[in-house]
């Protein structure tokens, strides 16, 4: 039932290709607009969106945050991200013009769903980003964009968060497109993009050997820092989160830029670094800033493990550790850097003796709040 895999992460993450693939079939329509799968909301209604909240937990949380750049880059409208366990109790600005957008894998989550109906009673549209069909979740929103990445069965998420960015594209595609701040063709060309990532994702998986080796390294270290700036940000924390609910280990994730405002006196000597570099492509001032953050750290003692686009040679000089990625454009380049981080915690997990699939204290779908 592991498919060969030592454990159904393994396996999840194995399918992540296909599941990226599956969540992009048949959305397109004729016209190039993106299909939702129940809708209660009309092209007006979202024509008529003048705000977006994104709320979820977790890991979702941060498929939300990857979310927020992309929307606000690509529809121009203003996009909250807040964490589902806050969002009600800050008594939030919300009518019938805010669009709430609840990204859930179980559909489940106690947490998502109060904030949902917080916004439903305040008059706000819902719209679900879910994985499990007919869960509370959709059932409860005006209209839901199913991730199609079959059960996940290990308690880390892993191809649940890559099937919800795309999702979160699709969705930021579609209002660009129907709010007329996109063309058809520009949609069509990030679209092609998205449908490229599947195969670049194969052959990143096909490398992971020594992401295995370091996780060997790395599983006595007592705390492991992440850093990103942009869309990296958010995967800097994925990466932490992973670590600390598998390995039990102290993992933190930072933004880049924020480290010289306190975090890098936690820099020792040996402290291991995971830093996401963004494309030297389109952006490269920020790639060169992330750049500068990792010759700061390591020349304060860190060991720094570093994500960055194949090609990509000046970063090797900083590099303790070199994990090539496929290019991809920036917006989408979560697809990629997350994976060697979900496989690294992953293996340390495993080679701390711990259960990979079912971590201590956790459960796969938190129904309290
Ligand atoms: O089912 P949900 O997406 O609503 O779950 C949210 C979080 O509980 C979940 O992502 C959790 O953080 C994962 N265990 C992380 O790997």
């Amino acid at each position: 039932e592991k498919g060969g895999h030592d454990y159904f992460m393994l396996k999840e993450i194995a399918e992540q290709p296909q599941a990226i693939a599956d969540t992009l079939l048949g959305r397109l329509s004729e016209r190039g607009e993106i299909v939702l799968d129940e809708v209660r909301l009309t092209d007006q209604d979202l024509r008529d969106v003048d705000k977006i909240f994104i709320v979820a937990c977790g890991t979702s949380y941060h498929a939300g945050m990857v979310a927020k750049y992309a929307i606000e880059h690509w529809v121009r409208i203003p996009c909250e991200v807040e964490l589902a366990s806050e969002f009600r109790y800050r008594d939030p600005i919300l009518d019938r013009s805010t669009l709430v957008v609840a990204i859930s894998q179980s559909g489940e989550s106690m947490d998502t769903l109060m904030a949902l109906r917080h916004a439903k009673e305040q008059k706000a549209r819902v719209l679900a980003i879910c994985n499990t069909n007919g869960s509370t979740i959709p059932r409860e929103s005006d209209a839901v964009l199913y991730t199609h990445g079959g059960p996940e069965i290990a308690v880390a998420s892993t191809k649940a968060f890559l099937t919800q960015l795309v999702a979160c594209y699709l969705i930021g595609l579609h209002l660009a497109q129907i709010r007329g701040v996109m063309y058809a063709d520009e949609v069509a060309a990030v679209v092609e993009k998205l449908q490229q990532t599947p195969d670049s994702l194969r052959t990143l998986l096909g490398r992971m050997e020594e992401v295995r080796e370091l996780a060997r390294d790395l599983k006595t270290a007592s705390t492991v820092l992440f850093i990103g700036r942009h869309v990296g940000y958010p995967v800097a924390l994925e990466g932490a989160l992973k670590l600390k609910e598998l390995a039990y280990m102290h993992a933190e994730g930072f933004a880049a830029g924020e480290l010289k405002h306190g975090p890098i006196a936690l820099i020792d000597e040996g402290t291991p670094v995971v830093c996401v570099v963004p494309s030297p492509a389109g952006r490269g001032v920020m790639r060169d800033k992330v750049v500068s953050n990792i010759q700061e750290v390591r020349a304060r003692g860190a060991r720094t493990i570093v994500i960055a686009e194949e090609g990509d040679e000046d970063v090797r000089a900083f590099a303790d550790h070199l994990i090539p990625v496929p290019a991809t454009p920036t917006l989408l380049a979560p697809l990629m850097t997350t994976v060697p981080l979900q496989v690294l915690a992953c293996e340390i997990a495993a080679a701390r003796g711990h259960d990979v699939d079912q971590p201590r204290n956790l459960a796969k779908s938190v129904t309290v709040e």
